[in-house]
């Protein structure tokens, strides 16, 4: 009896020492399946964090580094604006410290937000028909809504803008010694009836036309430039910048290029002036003030344009706008001479480039309710006739 029991209690000792024997060795195996398997599920971590280690490394676009007497504090207003932030880029990159302004009537922060929060870059929400105190050395003066929806919604705050918002961009040039550039327009030209024009023609505006609160707001204020210059010294420079396109721009921008490109993408008619002759000079928008004077005519850019969006609309015609300016062409013999200012971008690349970026624009609009129907700045009532 006594040896059955012993023989039991050596068995269950055995079993039992057996069992722990599998369960240490079923442990050591498990930890190094644990083992195993959390290497495997940290792996994918790691990888992330590296790549967010990288995109945090390139979050910026490349920037050049500049030595203190080098880099100047440069105020861009309307620096959010098409032609506005893509000077920023320019002045950026160039390792400069920027400031850009803007009240965001048509001025948008997407168009800058790459570089928020960079230490060289900064973004104040301000109207310039108030003034501002800010230490600058240059200060380039963008401000105003430049396409005519956008200038004739509101004619009086469109003067404003360039009367007051120019005279206060002056006082703070004077008051902290900075040069100064103006962007001005064509539209100083008005109709003109010198072709193509020169820095030296004075313009055939309409005073009390639709268009005069931006004409005319920007011939005041090259005045206002050329006053504080003769007056009290302040360096200024005045750029009169044609039409322009790239991407960025506006797609109700509400003129040819953006109607063209944006009824073409959507399969509608592509609505031409009825006054087919009417040529037009475009200056492609891209990193800096590179251009391209062209002479086209209305209908031969529709059918352009329509070749390169690959679309099948037809072309129709609408009647004229009040003073619209039926041809417009710069000059730029001058600019050449002494900037060594010249075109750079064929027109097709920058169509192309535009297009792509109407593109991806709408792509990134469709799940949103608002899609701009392109509206020319015709004021005048007429039935669309096919062309
Ligand atoms: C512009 O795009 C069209 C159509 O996609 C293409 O055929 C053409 O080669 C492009 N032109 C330039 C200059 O990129």
């Amino acid at each position: 009896m006594k040896l059955l029991i012993a023989l039991a209690l050596l068995a269950y000792i055995a079993s039992v020492w057996g069992n722990l024997v599998t369960v240490r060795s079923l442990q050591e195996e498990k930890e190094q399946g644990i083992e195993g398997k959390i290497e495997e599920a940290i792996a994918p971590l790691k990888e992330k964090i590296r790549e967010i280690e990288t995109s945090i490394s390139q979050k910026y676009p490349p920037v050049k580094f500049l030595s203190e007497k080098d880099r100047k504090r440069i105020l861009i207003t309307g620096g959010a604006g098409f032609v506005g932030s893509h000077l920023a880029d320019k002045l950026m990159m160039d390792g400069h410290e920027v400031t850009v302004v803007d009240n965001f009537f048509t001025g948008r922060k997407r168009n800058v937000e790459h570089w928020i929060g960079h230490e060289n870059f900064e973004l104040i929400n301000h109207d310039v028909v108030e003034p501002l105190y800010i230490e600058v050395d240059q200060i380039y003066h963008l401000a105003s809504p430049a396409s005519p929806p956008n200038y004739m919604y509101n004619p009086i705050k469109t003067l404003k803008t360039n009367t007051i918002g120019t005279l206060n961009m002056l006082g703070l040039a004077k008051r902290v010694g900075a040069r100064l550039l103006l962007a001005s327009t064509s539209e100083v030209y008005g109709d003109p009836e010198v072709h193509p024009q020169r820095e030296d023609y004075w313009g055939h505006v309409n005073p009390i036309g639709p268009r005069a609160c931006y004409d005319e707001g920007k011939r005041v204020a090259e005045t206002m430039c050329y006053a504080y210059m003769k007056q009290e010294g302040v360096e200024v420079r005045v750029a009169r910048i044609f039409n322009t396109f790239g991407p960025r721009m506006h797609m109700n921008d509400g003129r040819v290029v953006s109607n063209f490109i944006l009824q073409a993408l959507q399969g509608e008619g592509l609505t031409v002036s009825i006054i087919c002759y009417i040529f037009y000079i475009y200056i492609y928008m891209c990193t800096y003030f590179k251009g391209n004077p062209e002479e086209h005519t209305i209908l031969e850019f529709a059918k352009l344009i329509r070749g390169l969006v690959g679309s099948r609309s037809e072309i129709l015609s609408l009647p004229e706008a009040q003073d619209d300016p039926q041809r417009r062409n710069p000059d730029i013999s001058k600019a050449k001479l002494l900037l060594g200012w010249e075109p750079v971008v064929p027109l097709e690349e920058g169509l192309n480039k535009t297009i792509d970026y109407f593109r991806k624009e709408l792509e990134y609009q469709a799940n949103n309710q608002y899609i701009p129907k392109p509206k020319p700045a015709r004021t005048k009532k007429g039935r669309l006739r096919h062309i």
